[in-house]
């Protein structure tokens, strides 16, 4: 039997205006798996986290992106799962990607990696299907598994480019303990968006991409702006533009709602400053009645890793 225990980071998807195309990974929380394979057929996953996952393997993110793995292996295997801690699922800071990532990355390296970065994406991507009402999007997993921020430029095929980042990038995560599933986060969006709208955010995306590659934070932070989601999803956060005008006040050049939510990020050029709007956040939902947890890290870092 070959054992091995790897870690995949939390991620934020979108980053703004980059719906499904942008995504950044948050070292400051994320999965840690066993991972266990023998002779023989089949999965078992076994969830020692403390956090509640539904209880019949096929719900469970992992055993889409395992079995997408074998496939495309193409000899059986008898694979156990251990999760060890996991970010609670709805958080909307990458929960099931860090899951499917963390299986299919640890499964490669026990295999002695048979495949690459962009196939590993592929199978994880199948764990996000699950879970988003049959959409497979990339800018969760792509960032978890490879860390930094990342760019999807297509789906088919695949072409995912990681970008530079400014070094002074700091980044505030505030997880409201309420929950809004990715389904439900997408089925609010409209199907078409007009044209002057499309515009608006392509400049936007342009805009992140190019002050990520210049190093400029500012042009970075006024292009985080989002007219696609963030409209039809803020109705799911309690005060949300209440809690934006309080943190840019501050010094946060943007804050956004972090993938599909109920998460929220706002990025920062200041350690000091990104503590000060993770108060800020934490005292705005505890005034509404809503417990949360803030992390507050350097953006990006390492995407997922054996550590044992
Ligand atoms: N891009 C996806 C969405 C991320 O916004 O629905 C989900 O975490």
């Amino acid at each position: 039997m070959k054992s091995i225990k790897v870690f995949a980071p939390a991620s934020i998807a979108n980053m703004g205006c980059g719906f499904d195309v942008m995504g950044m990974s948050m070292d400051a929380t994320g999965d840690t798996l066993k991972i266990e394979i023998e002779d023989g057929v089949g999965l078992e996953i076994n969830n020692q986290s403390g956090i509640e996952l539904p209880d019949n393997i096929e719900s469970n993110v992992i055993t889409p992106a395992i079995m997408a793995f074998l496939a495309a292996y193409g000899e059986p295997k008898k694979v156990k799962v251990d999760i060890l801690s996991k970010i609670r699922p709805g958080s909307g800071i990458g929960s099931s990607a860090a899951s499917s990532v963390a299986a299919v990355f640890g499964l490669n390296e026990l295999l002695g990696r048979p495949f690459s970065e962009d196939q590993l994406v592929e199978f994880a991507m199948e764990g996000e299907k699950l879970i988003s009402g049959g959409v497979a999007h990339a800018d969760n997993v792509a960032p978890s598994l490879i860390g930094g921020v990342v760019l999807i430029r297509g789906y088919q095929p695949l072409d995912i480019v990681k970008l530079p980042m400014p070094s002074k990038f700091h980044c505030t995560v505030v997880h409201p303990n309420i929950m809004v599933s990715t389904k439900m986060a997408r089925e609010v969006m409209p199907k078409e968006i007009p044209v002057r709208h499309a515009v608006r955010q392509w400049g936007n995306v342009g805009g992140l991409v190019a002050g990520l590659a210049l190093g400029d934070v500012e042009l970075v932070g006024r292009s985080m702006v989002d007219i696609v989601a963030e409209p039809y999803r803020q109705g799911f956060i309690p005060g949300f533009e209440i809690l934006r005008n309080k943190v840019t006040k501050i010094g946060a050049l943007a804050m956004n709602i972090s993938g599909s939510g109920p998460s929220v990020f706002a990025i920062s050029e200041d350690s000091k400053i990104a503590e000060k709007i993770g108060t800020v956040m934490k005292e705005h939902f505890a005034f509404l009645h809503i417990d949360s947890n803030v992390y507050v890290a350097r953006v990006g870092g390492a995407g997922a890793r054996v550590i044992e």
